[in-house]
C-alpha cells in the first residue's frame, strides 16, 4: 500500500501543514493541501520549495502539490487527511465534522493536535474509528517523530497504515496507546521544563546555567542514550536509591510556576518579545535558529532513531 503514490489531503497550509505535505510530496505522493486564507493559499508552494532547496534537495515536488480553497474537494479522494489548523478544540471538532461527511469511506482521519485529546475531537463521530492523532514536531520535515495516537475508539488497522505511511517516508513513527494530555513526548519535555523553572524560582542557579547544565552533560547523552536505556546502563538499584532521595525534593506542582505567569503578565514572553527567562537581541535569535537548523541537519545526517 505504501509502496504505491497515496491521495493525501493536508487541512491547513501554515507552518506544520506546509512542511507535512513536503514530507509527503518530497517521497512521491499525490497531496492537496486545504487552506481557506487566500493570502496563505498564494505561498504553499513556494514555501515547500525553499525548504526543499535550503535541504539541498530537488525543489520539483513542490509544484505537484494542489492547493484549494474548499476542504470539500481537497478530501473528496482522500486516502489519508492530515488536519494542522489552528490549536481550537471547537474549530478542531468542526473539521472532523466535516471530513466525516466529505472524505471518502474508509479515508484515514488524523490530527495534528500539540496537546488537545483526540478522544475530545472526535467525540460523537461515527468515523471515530479512522480517526487518530498524528503529532509531528516541528519542522516536521527534519524531526524524525510522529507520534501516533490511539484513542479507546481508534482501529487498531487505523493505527497499523499511519504507522506504515509514516515509516515509508522516512519518519520514526511511535505508537500510543492511550490518548492522554500531551501524549509521550511532550510529557517527558515539559516534566523537564517545570523542575528547569523551579531550579530558577527557588535561586538555585540561573537560566543560562539551567540550560549549560543540560547541553553539557546528559543532554550530549540523549541522541543515543533515553532515560530508561540510560536507568538500565547505571542499574535498577541504584536509580532507586538516587529516587528515593531526589523525588520528595524537585518539583510536583500540578499548575504552571508562579515565575512563569509573572514573567507572562509582565510581557517577557521570549524571543516574541527580546526577553524572556533570558534577554535575546535580534543577532542572538538568529544565531539561534540557525545553529539549530544546523545541527539537526548534521545530527539527522547520521541519525539514529531506533
Ligand atoms: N508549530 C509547532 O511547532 C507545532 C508542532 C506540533 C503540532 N502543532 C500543531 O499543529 C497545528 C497547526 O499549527 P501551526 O504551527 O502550523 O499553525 P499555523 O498558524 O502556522 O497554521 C495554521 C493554518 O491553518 C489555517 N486555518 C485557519 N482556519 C482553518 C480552517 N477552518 N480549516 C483549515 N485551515 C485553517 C490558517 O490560515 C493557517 O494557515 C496546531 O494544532 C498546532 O498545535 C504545531
Amino acid at each position: 500500500m505504501t509502496d504505491t503514490p497515496q491521495r493525501i489531503a493536508i487541512i491547513g497550509g501554515g507552518l506544520m501543514g506546509a512542511g507535512i505535505a513536503q514530507v509527503f510530496a518530497a517521497a512521491g505522493h499525490r497531496v492537496t493541501v486545504h487552506e481557506p486564507v487566500a493570502e496563505v493559499r498564494e505561498t504553499v508552494r513556494a514555501r515547500i520549495a525553499a525548504n526543499l532547496a535550503a535541504l539541498e534537495q530537488d525543489p520539483a515536488p513542490a509544484e505537484n502539490v494542489a492547493v484549494a480553497g474548499e476542504l470539500a474537494a481537497a478530501v473528496a479522494d482522500a486516502q489519508f487527511v492530515f488536519e494542522a489548523a489552528p490549536e481550537k478544540l471547537p474549530l478542531k471538532q468542526s473539521i472532523f465534522a466535516a471530513l466525516a461527511k466529505h472524505a471518502p469511506p474508509g479515508a484515514i482521519l488524523a490530527s495534528n493536535t500539540s496537546v488537545i485529546p483526540i478522544t475530545d475531537i472526535v467525540h460523537g463521530l461515527e468515523t471515530a474509528s479512522r480517526m487518530a492523532g498524528t503529532h509531528w514536531w516541528n519542522p516536521p520535515y527534519l524531526v524524525p517523530l510522529v507520534e501516533v495516537v490511539q484513542t479507546a475508539q481508534t482501529a487498531p488497522q487505523t493505527v497499523a497504515a499511519l504507522m506504515a505511511l509514516l515509516k515509508a517516508v522516512g519518519k520514526a513513527p511511535v505508537h500510543v496507546k492511550k490518548d492522554v494530555p500531551g501524549f509521550v513526548a511532550n510529557r517527558l519535555q515539559h516534566a523537564l521544563w517545570r523542575e528547569a523553572i523551579a531550579i530558577v524560582a527557588a535561586g538555585i542557579c540561573d537560566a543560562e546555567t539551567v540550560d549549560t547544565c543540560v547541553k553539557q552533560s546528559f543532554g550530549l547523552r540523549l541522541p543515543v542514550l533515553g532515560p530508561l536505556e540510560n536507568a538500565d546502563l547505571v542499574g535498577l538499584d541504584l536509580t532507586l536509591d538516587i529516587h528515593n532521595v531526589i523525588l520528595p525534593a524537585i518539583d510536583n506542582s500540578p499548575a504552571p510556576s508562579p515565575l512563569l505567569q509573572e514573567l507572562v503578565e509582565k510581557g517577557d514572553l521570549g524571543f516574541k518579545t527580546g526577553k524572556g527567562f533570558r534577554a535575546w537581541s535580534a543577532e542572538d535569535m538568529a544565531n539561534l535558529r540557525a545553529r539549530l537548523t544546523a545541527h539537526l541537519k548534521r545530527a539527522l545526517s547520521g541519525s539514529e532513531t531506533a
